[in-house]
């Protein structure tokens, strides 16, 4: 923390006076550009933060990617997919999960419909804030059909539900924090066949998956950015300072469903791979 700042309770640096300082990226001097997300629903899920400031003073803080809200049409055109894979139980009994949830943004897509609960996990204290309070708004405005939840922790220590689960991961961190994840669930939904699926946007980390024997995949493959949200990203994109990071028409992803094998069998190797048309 720089000189002139106090901590709260809360982990929010402050200056002196009570006001949070805005993370690097959510100034307009950082290229800060509003989403028309954020503009029609008064939330505040916008900006582009580098991996790099997004550290709580762990080991693993090199493995946070960044904070980038989800393509709300990326997001839709995922869940719909996933609603066509035959889940195990309805989706009203599901609970949504989103690790890494940033300012909320793939939680407040969620909650707009029936799930038995959605959860946001979020590392960073300023991030959760902010999601705590477009969770309010959106409650305020009558758009949450599910129970919403904030909670700030790593993801490492989060306890996952008895019921089912879908768990939403927007490129939160690199390989060695995936790893540890994977380790967690399978340990987590042990003799719980199908009961956790993972819908996974810019899977970087895909190959792990792939590997692992728990998981089958069902889908991989780009999906569409509509119209709005490829200008939104390539603005936003092209206001950042230092165009560390680049947008395109599509997001790579995939959807897992956890088998609950522990070792790999024969023929499980063949993977579902569908392009988008
Ligand atoms: C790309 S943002 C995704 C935001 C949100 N899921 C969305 O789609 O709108 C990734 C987020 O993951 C968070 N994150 C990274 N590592 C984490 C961890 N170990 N536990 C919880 N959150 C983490 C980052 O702080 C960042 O806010």
């Amino acid at each position: 923390m720089k000189a002139g700042q106090i901590q709260q309770d809360d982990g929010i640096p402050r200056k002196r006076g009570g006001r949070a300082r805005l993370l690097p990226g959510l100034s307009v001097k950082d290229g800060y550009t509003k989403h028309p997300f954020d503009v029609e629903h008064g939330v505040q899920t916008s900006g582009l933060v580098a991996g790099r400031h997004l550290g709580i003073g762990q080991k693993t803080d090199r493995q946070i990617t960044a904070y980038y809200g989800v393509a709300p049409s990326v997001f839709q055109s995922l869940l719909r997919r996933w609603q066509r894979s035959k889940p195990l139980a309805p989706r009203k009994d599901y609970t949504f999960v989103d690790i890494g949830a940033g300012m909320g943004r793939a939680m407040l897509l969620a909650a707009e419909l029936p799930f038995r609960e959605v959860v946001g996990v979020e590392l960073h204290p300023m991030l959760a804030h902010t999601a705590q309070k477009n969770q309010a708004v959106w409650e305020m405005a009558g758009r949450a059909q599910s129970v919403m939840r904030v909670v700030c922790q790593d993801v490492l220590d989060f306890e996952f539900p008895a019921s089912p689960c879908m768990a939403f991961l927007f490129n939160p961190f690199g390989p060695v924090v995936m790893r540890r994840l994977l380790a967690k669930m399978a340990r987590s939904f042990a003799g719980r066949e199908g009961q956790l699926d993972l819908l996974y946007v810019n899977h970087e980390q895909e190959s792990i998956l792939q590997r692992h024997p728990g998981f089958q995949c069902l889908f991989a493959g780009p999906v569409r950015r509509s119209r709005v949200d490829a200008i939104a990203d390539h603005t936003i994109m092209a206001n950042q300072p230092d165009g560390e990071y680049a947008a395109s028409n599509y997001e790579d992803c995939s959807i897992w469903r956890w088998m609950g094998r522990t070792k790999r069998e024969p023929g499980l190797d063949e993977r579902t791979t569908k392009r988008e048309s």
